[in-house]
């Protein structure tokens, strides 16, 4: 039984989803105010949200790191779960998704524990220090997710947590002739995941699949 999972399906995802903690009333406001606004529905999943809070509640995370802010969903369910003094490190290149962002961040309950850095992860990330760091989500462009790793594995410390988004690449992982643009890439970084021994980490299928490790 243990060595052969049990199937999950889509009635599955809906069952656990009725069970899961879901937004609460400012979120789903930010979510209709990003739709009119233009801005791609592309945040976590609300259950895969709750998971990554009870990771960095039970981890005690104080600093996170979170890379790609869109509209800014991610970076606010993550400081709430975070105790006082905590912080939100989120990076955002576009500037109409930063503005958006900053507005709603500014009128949530977690303004004072998220900052804002505008501008492109692969030149922010490098100025971030050594060791600086607990935790971090990788959510931006899956190109650039190699090296976001590489500078997190020097920004995040030991027994820090790593999370990265859309390991089932937007449901196209399996596909013969996939779509998306970036579907080769999180293939690509998939196997780079896998073969980093310095992360004890795991593929969660939550969401478009949430890759979970802890830093060895
Ligand atoms: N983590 C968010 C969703 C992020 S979507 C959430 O769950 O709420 C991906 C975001 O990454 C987009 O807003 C996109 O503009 C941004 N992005 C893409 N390339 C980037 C880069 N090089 N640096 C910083 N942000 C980037
Ligand atoms: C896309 C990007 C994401 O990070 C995501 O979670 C879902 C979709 C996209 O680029 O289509
Ligand atoms: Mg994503």
């Amino acid at each position: 039984m243990s060595d052969s999972p049990t199937l999950v399906t889509a009635q599955h995802f809906q069952y656990l989803m009725e069970r899961t903690r879901g937004d609460d009333p400012s979120l789903k406001e930010l979510k209709q105010a990003a739709k009119a606004a233009g801005i791609p529905s592309i945040w976590v999943n609300p259950a895969q949200a709750s998971f990554m809070q009870i990771l960095l509640k039970l981890s005690g995370a104080m600093e996170v790191v979170d890379v790609g802010t869109l509209a800014g969903y991610s970076a606010i369910t993550m400081a709430r779960a975070l105790p006082k003094g905590g912080r939100v490190c989120t990076l955002e290149l576009v500037k109409k998704h930063a503005d958006f962002a900053r507005a709603w961040i500014e009128k949530s309950d977690v303004a004072d524990k998220i900052e804002l850095f505008e501008g492109n992860a692969r030149e922010i990330l490098p100025t971030f220090e050594t060791n600086s760091a607990d935790a971090c989500f990788l959510d931006a462009d899956k190109s650039g997710y190699e090296f976001y790793l590489k500078e997190c594995l020097r920004i995040v410390g030991k027994g820090g947590l790593f999370m990265v988004d859309n390991a089932f690449a937007f449901g196209e992982l399996f596909a013969d002739k996939p779509t998306d643009p970036e579907t080769p890439a999180v293939r690509r970084f998939n196997e780079i995941m896998a073969k980093e021994h310095r992360i004890h980490s795991v593929i969660v299928p939550l969401g478009d699949g949430c890759w979970v490790g802890i830093k060895e």
